[in-house]
């Protein structure tokens, strides 16, 4: 049976999060990591235009979203594992890098 829950590992901070098979990596991440232990709430766009959601995919596979602006990612970061998580559902467990707005203190508590 194919599984229908993910885990998303963000690092280097080592969360976990969990993507149910049907949503996106930033909706599981919207759920469970912004705006949570001292994360910041999440300011982009969500529709592939702003590239503020962009993360490095170190692991794992994910189904991208034809239909979002070549701006925020150009082929060439794509073909280099760079991904629009608001565009992107994971098709496998998942370790990635955020580029924007994560709090990298772990010991950051301010909530
Ligand atoms: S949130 Fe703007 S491109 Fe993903």
């Amino acid at each position: 049976m194919v599984s229908s829950q993910y885990t998303i590992r963000i690092e280097p901070l080592g969360k976990e999060v969990t993507a149910k098979e049907e949503e996106t990596v930033l909706e599981a991440l919207r759920r469970q990591f912004y705006g949570r232990d001292g994360q910041p709430f999440f300011p982009g766009c969500r529709r592939g235009g702003c590239a503020y959601c962009k993360a490095e995919l170190l692991k794992g596979k994910v189904d991208h979203h034809m239909i979002y602006s070549r701006a925020a990612l150009p082929d060439e970061e794509r073909n280099k594992n760079f991904i629009l998580t608001c565009q992107s559902r994971p098709l496998s467990d998942l370790t990635l890098r955020l580029l924007k707005g994560v709090h990298r203190s772990p010991n950051n508590k301010n909530s």
